[in-house]
């Protein structure tokens, strides 16, 4: 385990905010330090090349671009996929509603409706009955926009038959459909789909590399060659081209290549730590499915604020989401005996108070 910040009483600290606050490892960083580099706004950056190369064949599509975030290239892809003034459908618990901060609107000139908050479990026929065909005075849909793995839906997979009814119904009304895939790597694990599988189920995904495969930045906006041409336009109207950017791309090189297939290290972690905790009655592991254990704390004694404060000071840190609901998120950065630590502090201060 890469050495992590040590609280000030001098025990490790263990960081299940997220699985973004994962280090490059040793491996990592060399390959970043041999990367091979250009200026990426020129298209001269050999490693970015590779990479957007081999990350659009891992979901069986033309092309990919890589970009800065995850909220950057869900922003690009919803202006591929809708026009300005037109009409995105989406989840009322999706992160391109709930954490960029009015990027589709105030980036895209999008105007969203969205259908009632329910995790990863899709209601396909009421979302095909929420889509608005042209030829009325009501504003069209042109696109929809799902999330795989689901990150307020507890890192809940949404199932391969639920996105291919939704891929028809799509079909059927002639629009589009994203994927923001930032743990679709995760889904691909825990249900054993093939990538190009997803790939074909989508017109545009958002890939993230920082999010579990260890990448200290990056994301990729996948698609056909036409849309990536448009979105390398886009990306350079946000301000996200960057120059000897290869550096950042060998270490996305290297998450693909080495840290997917372990996701289910990380995913067995977050069950044990699930069963661990369900005695105490905020967590059903049955609904863990991938590396994020959401807490509900209604009948606890402590708040998520409360326990993410008490669980600190003893060196655990975990991210309180809403008033009563926390989440801990297993990553590359944490091992059985990291696991075991924060056991020990959470089930203490669950079980004390
Ligand atoms: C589901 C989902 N989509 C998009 C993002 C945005 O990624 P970024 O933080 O790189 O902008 C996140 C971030 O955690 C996420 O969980």
């Amino acid at each position: 385990m890469v050495e992590l910040p040590r609280t000030a009483g001098g025990g490790p600290v263990v960081d299940l905010r997220s699985d973004t606050v994962t280090r490059p490892t040793p491996a990592m960083r060399a390959a970043m330090a041999a990367a091979e580099v250009g200026d990426d706004v020129f298209g001269d950056d050999p490693t970015v090349v590779a990479l957007e190369a081999e990350v659009a064949a891992l979901f069986g599509h033309e092309a990919a671009l890589f970009a800065p975030s995850g909220t950057m290239t869900n922003q690009i892809a919803l202006q591929l996929v809708v026009p300005r003034g037109g009409e995105l459908l989406t989840g009322g618990d999706g992160h391109v509603v709930t954490y960029e901060l009015g990027g589709a609107a105030v980036l895209g000139g999008i105007s969203t409706r969205t259908w009632p908050a329910v995790g990863a479990e899709l209601d396909v026929a009421r979302i095909a009955e929420m889509i608005r065909p042209k030829g009325f005075p009501s504003l069209p849909t042109s696109a929809i926009a799902v999330e795989q793995t689901h990150n307020l839906g507890g890192g809940g997979v949404v199932s391969v038959d639920a996105l291919r009814g939704l891929r028809a119904a799509a079909d059927e009304a002639g629009i589009a459909v994203h994927c923001d895939g930032a743990r679709i790597w995760h889904a691909h694990v825990a249900d054993g789909v093939p990538l190009d599988e997803y790939g074909s189920l989508f017109d545009t995904l958002s890939v993230c590399l920082s999010k579990g495969l260890g990448a200290p930045v990056g994301s990729l906006v996948v698609g056909s060659a036409e849309r990536i041409a448009q979105a390398r336009v886009v990306r350079k109207r946000m301000g996200g081209g960057m120059r000897q950017v290869g550096i950042l791309a060998a270490a996305g090189l290297h998450a693909v290549r080495h840290h997917i297939t372990r996701l289910a290290e990380d995913h067995a972690r977050a069950h044990r730590l699930a069963v661990a905790l369900e005695p105490l009655g905020v967590v059903d592991p049955a609904a863990v499915r991938t590396n994020l254990v959401p807490l509900d704390l209604t009948k606890a004694a402590l708040d998520a604020p409360a326990l993410a404060a008490a669980a600190a000071e003893q060196g655990v840190l975990m991210a309180a989401m809403l008033p009563r609901r926390a989440r801990l998120v297993t990553h590359l950065d944490v091992d059985d005996a990291a696991l075991d630590r924060a056991i020990e502090v959470l089930t203490g201060l669950l079980r004390a108070r």
